[in-house]
C-alpha cells in the first residue's frame, strides 16, 4: 500500500494571493522526504489550482509515483502525454463543483472512452486510471475498456452520516476491491479519507495499493507541520 499526497490545496493557498509561495513543489519535496510514495495533483480545465507550469515542475522534481488527475479532454490528454507520469487518473469534470463529486458513468463515457481515449495512450507506457464509484458494472466496462487500475471513489463512506450508512459504503468498497483485483487491475482509492476513517478502509477493504489523500491531509499539517501529518498517515497505512 502506498500513500500518493495531492498536494493541489497547497497550489490553492498560493493563488489566494498571488505572490508564488507555498510552492506546492516544495510541498511535494517534503512529503515525499517524510516518506511518501508519490505525488497526486488535479490539473483542472479551469486552472483553480495547479497550474500548468506546476505540472512540468512537478515531473522534474518527483522521485515517486506521478499521477496525474485529469479530465479525458484533448487538451489535457495532449499535456499529460508530453509530461509522461506514471500514472494518469481520468476523472469526470465539472465547472461548478467545489472538488470532484463522484466517479466516472462507464455507460455515458465507454464509447468515447474507446475509440477516443484509451487509443490515445496505448504505447505511452502510461498507466490508466478510472475513477469510479464502486459499482460491479462500472468495474466490468473499465475492465473492458482495458484499464490498469481503478481508484474507488471513497467519499460517499468518507462522509456518511451514521455508522449504519457507513457499514454500508465500506461493504460496497470491499466488494468492489474483490471485484477489481479479480479481473487483474489495480486497488487504488481516495477521496474524503483523513486521519480517522482510514483505518477503517484499510481494515475492511481487501487488495488496496495507491491511497490518494489531499484536502485532510494539508489542512492537518497547517497545525502539525507536512512532514509530521505524512508520517502520521504512514503510521497508520504500516
Ligand atoms: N482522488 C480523486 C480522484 C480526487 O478527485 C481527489 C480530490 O482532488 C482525491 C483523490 C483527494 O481527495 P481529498 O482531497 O478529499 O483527500
Amino acid at each position: 500500500m502506498r500513500l500518493l499526497v495531492n498536494i493541489d490545496h497547497i497550489a490553492t493557498l498560493r493563488n489566494a494571493r498571488g505572490e508564488g509561495y507555498p510552492d506546492p513543489i516544495e510541498g511535494a519535496e517534503v512529503c515525499e522526504k517524510a516518506g511518501a510514495a508519490g505525488i497526486v495533483f488535479h490539473l483542472r480545465g479551469d486552472r483553480r489550482h495547479i497550474l500548468d507550469e506546476d505540472v512540468y515542475r512537478l515531473k522534474k522534481s518527483v522521485k515517486g509515483i506521478l499521477d496525474f488527475e485529469m479530465a479525458a479532454s484533448d487538451e489535457m490528454i495532449r499535456i499529460c502525454k508530453d509530461v509522461d507520469p506514471h500514472l494518469c487518473t481520468l476523472v469526470p469534470e465539472g465547472r461548478e463543483e467545489l472538488t470532484t463529486e463522484g466517479g466516472l458513468n462507464m455507460a455515458v463515457v465507454y464509447d468515447d472512452f474507446e475509440q477516443r481515449v484509451f487509443p490515445e495512450f496505448k504505447d505511452t507506457g502510461i498507466e490508466l486510471s478510472l475513477f469510479l464509484d464502486p459499482n460491479p458494472k462500472d468495474i466490468e466496462l473499465a475492465h473492458k475498456l482495458g484499464a490498469d487500475a481503478i481508484e474507488l471513489h471513497t467519499g460517499t463512506f468518507a462522509n456518511a452520516k451514521d455508522k449504519s450508512a457507513q457499514k454500508h459504503e465500506l461493504e460496497r468498497l470491499k466488494k468492489g476491491a474483490e471485484l477489481i483485483h479479480e479481473a487483474g487491475m489495480t486497488v487504488n482509492a481516495g477521496h474524503g479519507l483523513n486521519l480517522n476513517n482510514l483505518p477503517l478502509l484499510i481494515r475492511d477493504v481487501p487488495h488496496l495499493s495507491d491511497i490518494s489523500i489531499g484536502h485532510a491531509l494539508i489542512s492537518k499539517s497547517i497545525y502539525w507541520g507536512l512532514e509530521r501529518t505524512v508520517k502520521e498517515y504512514l503510521k497508520i497505512m504500516n
